[in-house]
């Protein structure tokens, strides 16, 4: 369906894709089921796709072009699975009023919040929001990440937010990344239609959504269930069209209050539910029953100060699958680090760095609904980096630093 083209897209935008490439000497960390190391690891590449992995010794094909990794490490790219890069503007003012005190919510009932920032994306062309968006995808790009996320929802009308996702289209063909689109429309009511959530869903969200499908600009759709946004009732009603149109689901959920939407959009069979500080540890057992992937946003819990923390041992428990992403917007996570993610989710919320590794890839992946990616295995998408580490460990470990060596995207360095 729609995800799978992306992949296809992107297979078949890189010319040389034909040569097969091995790599050697290096340790991998497959992450199939957590880091799964092999040392004296070798990988031969074919056409974009792993078509070996394993110890060196025990290949048997051709050795006559291998490429010397000097024991460095491997993993697969990284994949960030929740971002908000396309907007215009910026909100500093605003975090320098929740410095003086204010909340997010406070500053978003008077006014500021997702709203401000839709002032600024209606003004910005298709063009200007491109061009805002390519330094945050390049600060991605350059600590190895090979797929990312990207949602509309800072437009608000029917146009806006198909220029959002026209723009996350466009960088898609401006650098070698794997970009997923999610439709968000259901993120805030804009202030025409204030009050009016039940119209701005009828009018806005659901027609929209059907436009951009057929405009194929959508791969998922998303919302925002909380008292400053979607009711439960007014989100479901969103899914159900997107379920209609065998479009996957996903919800911003109990990030700032538990109104039930997680479960909500579990049971109607959600790819992931994001935040999820407030989710009720017993309702992981949901979570694990649907295959629903619980996303974990530490840069939104951090920039918002939020006490409360997302249910990890009950996740945990239930063998919930945990993914982590940047969340990268203009408000509550002005982060566009996946590696400063994972240190945050393993200080803030103990997550192991293999979780944490496992989080930004094979995990991030099924976030998304994509299959044969984020693992290093046979017939999975040659997406991997090499990092001048010994230990996966040492990813979470530092702090505002990037080991990446080399970035290989779809078997091409890039
Ligand atoms: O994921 N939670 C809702 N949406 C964004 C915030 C967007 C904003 O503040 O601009 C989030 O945190
Ligand atoms: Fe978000």
């Amino acid at each position: 369906m729609s995800i799978h083209n992306t992949i296809l897209r992107a297979k078949f935008k890189w010319g040389s894709l034909l040569k097969k490439r091995v790599l050697a000497n290096c340790q991998l960390a497959t992450m199939e089921a957590g880091y799964n190391i092999i040392q004296e690891g070798l990988i031969e590449i074919s056409e974009g796709i792993i078509s070996w992995v394993g110890r060196e010794k025990d290949f048997t094909g051709d050795r006559s072009n291998i490429e010397d990794l000097g024991g460095r490490l491997v993993t697969p790219g990284l994949v960030d699975c929740h971002t908000h890069l396309v907007f215009g503007g910026d909100r500093a003012k605003e975090f320098e009023m929740r410095l003086e005190g204010a909340s997010y919510e406070e500053i978003s009932k008077a006014g500021g919040g997702i709203v401000s920032t839709t002032r600024a994306t209606r003004e910005a062309s298709l063009t200007e929001l491109v061009e805002a968006a390519l330094p945050r995808l390049d600060a991605l790009i350059a600590e190895g990440v090979t797929t990312v996320e990207i949602k509309s929802g800072y437009g608000l009308t029917i146009d806006d937010e198909i220029k959002m996702l026209r723009a996350a289209r466009q960088l898609a063909s401006l650098r070698k990344v794997r970009i997923v689109t999610s439709w968000l429309a259901a993120h805030a009511v804009p202030s025409e239609l204030k009050g009016k959530e039940d119209d701005y869903i009828d009018q806005v969200a659901i027609p929209g959504l059907i436009k951009a499908f057929n405009d194929n600009l959508i791969d998922a759709v998303d919302g925002f269930c909380e008292g400053i946004a979607f009711s439960v009732e007014q989100i479901e009603r969103v899914f159900r069209q997107a379920i209609k149109l065998n479009i996957p689901i996903k919800l911003h959920a109990e990030q700032l209050s538990n109104l039930g939407g997680a479960v909500m959009a579990s049971n109607l069979g959600a790819l992931s539910v994001d935040h999820i500080e407030y989710l009720d540890e017993k309702d992981s057992e949901i979570l694990a029953k649907n295959d629903t992937v619980a996303v974990l946003l530490p840069g939104a819990f951090y920039t918002l100060r939020e006490n409360k923390h997302p249910p990890v041992q009950s996740l945990r428990d239930h063998s919930v699958n945990i993914a982590i992403a940047s969340d990268g917007n203009p408000g509550s996570s002005p982060l566009f680090s996946v590696l400063l993610s994972m240190n945050m989710a393993c200080t803030l919320f103990r997550l192991t760095p293999e979780e944490a590794l496992l989080g930004v890839t094979y995990n991030a992946c099924k976030a998304l609904g994509l299959e044969n990616i984020g693992m290093l295995k046979s017939n999975f998408v040659a997406d991997l980096n090499v990092w001048d580490i010994k230990h996966p460990a040492e990813l979470s470990y530092r702090i505002g630093f990037n080991s990446l060596f080399k970035r290989i995207y779809g078997g091409e360095n890039a």
